[in-house]
């Protein structure tokens, strides 16, 4: 349990009207959370803090070998008034899956929630409520040792900053088209594929910028090795119903385990629809396309919640899905999802966690 200090700011920021477009993660709320590591004294000095720069040596190790990893999930208002996070556990978790990877220290799961949950209290009073928005947290942890060699760092800054926030993407819901990548990759089964850190997002912007240039909206990576299997999308897992059953690839080691995507499993098995977890080709993809069985492609992400796309290139092929429509589980998903978080559904399997 931490001990966490509470400072308030004395001069608070202006909120967003309720009726203004917010974008993602381009407002930020009054505070944020700090603590800080120490080699030999462990995680200390936890504190909720006026949100503000922090002040590090441009020696700081982050700025030049990036060790650092980050996190994102959601608080929500629900129909009580009440505020809600989504599976934070799942988040803590996998913040010391990433730790581990990247060798920095673990923090343990209730401290994780802890913290999350005592800062989104403090400015729960920016939770967004129109609908689609949302408090975005981004918990992060940056190397802070004044050292140019490469180790890993004795010391480090544990933050949690929070951003009401509208749809990832500027069309919404609306289906977006994806490019999948045939000369660049992302990650290798051994690299930092599953791990949430800067470097794997640092290593799809060339590919993103191309994507952009050609008009879609975010890349679909191929496996590093055969560039033959399909991976994950920049900021989202991938899934396909092909002739009815709901096929999303492997967790390999080289993409992210999307707590939405696991989420998105769950529902899919309780509703008794044919799931598979497993490798899935371009080439069945082009196949099922030309035989008329590749009936939807939603990708699943904590900022993007369950994105369709309309539209797949892969070299000169491009493919269309749905008919550029919202598919049926798409639109199902969706709602389950943002209904359960939102508490306008029953949340049969425990994913809604009340900040008291
Ligand atoms: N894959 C990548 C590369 C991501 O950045 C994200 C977003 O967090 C996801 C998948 C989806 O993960 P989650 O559903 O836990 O947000
Ligand atoms: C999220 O969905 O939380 C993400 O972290 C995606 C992000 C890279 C914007």
């Amino acid at each position: 349990m931490l001990d966490i200090r509470i400072e308030k700011t004395t001069a608070p920021k202006q909120k967003p009207s309720a009726d203004q477009p917010l974008g993602f993660g381009k407002i930020f709320t009054d505070h944020m959370f700090v603590m800080n590591y120490t080699e030999g004294q462990g995680w200390h000095d936890a504190r909720i803090v006026p949100f503000s720069n922090i002040s590090l040596s441009p020696a700081a190790m982050v700025y030049h070998y990036g060790q650092e990893m980050f996190e994102g999930l959601k608080a929500y208002k629900g129909a009580d008034g009440k505020s809600y996070l989504f599976r934070p556990d799942m988040n803590a978790k996998r913040t010391n899956a990433t730790n581990d990877r990247l060798v920095i220290p673990q923090i343990p799961v209730e401290d994780f929630v802890q913290a999350v949950k005592a800062v989104v209290k403090v400015d729960e009073d920016w939770i967004p409520t129109a609908p689609g928005t949302s408090l975005y947290v981004r918990p992060f942890i940056i190397a802070t040792d004044e050292f140019l060699g490469v180790a890993p760092s004795k010391t480090y800054l544990f933050i949690i900053i929070l951003s009401p926030s509208g749809a990832y993407y500027a069309s919404g819901l609306k289906p977006v088209g994806i490019w999948i990548e045939d000369e660049y990759v992302r990650a290798v089964k051994g690299g930092m594929g599953f791990a949430k850190t800067g470097g794997n997002y640092a290593a799809s912007l060339i590919a993103q910028v191309k994507a952009h240039d050609e008009g879609f909206s975010q890349v679909l990576w191929l496996d590093g090795v055969e560039r033959k299997y399909i991976e994950e999308v920049g900021a989202m897992n991938i899934f396909f119903k092909i002739n009815g059953t709901i096929v999303t690839p492997e967790l390999s080691g080289s993409i992210l385990p999307g707590i939405t995507r696991d989420s998105v499993l769950n529902l899919c098995r309780n509703w008794g629809l044919p799931v598979e977890e497993r490798k899935v080709s371009v080439d069945e993809l082009l196949a099922a396309q030309a035989d008329g069985s590749l009936e939807e492609v939603f990708g699943t992400g904590t900022a993007a919640v369950i994105s369709p796309v309309g539209k797949l290139r892969y070299k000169d092929d491009i493919m269309t899905i749905a008919d550029g429509d919202i598919g049926e589980i798409s639109q199902k998903l969706y709602d389950t999802v943002t209904g359960i978080q939102l508490g306008k559904l029953d949340d049969p399997f425990g994913w809604r966690v009340c900040i008291d």
